[in-house]
């Protein structure tokens, strides 16, 4: 049994406080399970979700989804393993989300189960959305582990619903603009989201440094997920400048990166 990844495009974090995100599933990474009889390790979180679905035998985990940065790869091990079991689906990555994160939106959880691009806002009933801009999401990875629920708790503390309100804002635009299919704007409003991000300290100096060199060939850079390390994604109108951008990072330590059209 198996599940996919998840990119959100706008509006991590402010989903958490109730305002629209927009999210992708990333259908070239994928976790697959299965049971086996033969002693394998079982990390604390797998036998938490192996718990909550009494199996008793161990899982044996192939992923191509890297852990812990920010592309949903708790909600894909939940979600293949519910679906291993026949269960509630929806329940048990929901309870795995609250144990793993403490105080998820369900973002992850609609578009991994869903592998539909959505719009997203807790509460409500997802609006599938129509993602064709005609160009490339470029993925880069850090190689940085982050936490989501550190970085949740940090915004949290941070108390900025100023900074909230305005990455709802840029949402709330870039879903017009991805209707129009207008790909500029949509690359000046990640850069937007970025720069608010920034400001909730939910990046660092590495990453500054990757999101200011993937700009010379993109048309916008932010981080997706939780930040604080994870993934950066990057928009490019064409394969040849995803590649130069590519070309360019690979150059700052960068080892492992993917594109997805959009
Ligand atoms: C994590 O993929 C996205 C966050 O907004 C947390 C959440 O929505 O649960 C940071």
């Amino acid at each position: 049994m198996q599940a996919i990844a998840k990119m959100i495009l706008f509006g991590e974090h402010s989903v958490v406080y109730g305002k629209k995100a927009l999210a992708i599933p990333i259908k070239e990474l994928k976790l697959k399970v299965k049971k086996q009889k033969e002693k394998i390790y079982q990390n604390e979180h797998l036998e938490y979700i192996k718990g909550l679905l009494n199996i008793k035998e161990y899982i044996k985990v192939k992923s191509t989804i890297p852990i812990s940065r920010g592309l949903g790869s708790s909600a894909a091990l939940a979600i293949s393993l519910a679906r291993l079991e026949g269960a509630d689906v929806e329940e048990i990555s929901k309870l795995s989300e609250i144990k793993a994160h403490g105080n998820p939106s369900g973002i992850d959880t609609a578009v991994i189960l869903n592998e539909k691009a959505l719009i997203f806002e807790k509460g409500k009933n997802n609006i599938y959305l129509d993602v064709d801009l005609g160009g490339y999401i470029v993925i880069i990875d850090t190689g940085i582990m982050s936490s989501t629920k550190e970085a949740v708790d940090m915004v949290k503390n941070l108390n900025r619903m100023d900074i909230i309100d305005e990455l709802g804002n840029i949402t709330e635009k870039a879903i017009i603009k991805i209707k129009e299919k207008d790909i500029y704007s949509v690359g000046k409003l990640m850069n937007k989201a970025q720069f608010n991000l920034r400001k909730l300290k939910l990046s660092n100096t590495f990453l500054d440094k990757i999101i200011k060199k993937a700009n010379y060939n993109s048309l916008g850079t932010k981080i997706t997920g939780s930040g604080l390390g994870g993934c950066i994604i990057s928009l490019c109108k064409s394969k040849t400048q995803a590649k130069k951008l590519i070309k360019n990072i690979l150059k700052e330590g960068i080892e492992n990166y993917w594109i997805v059209k959009v």
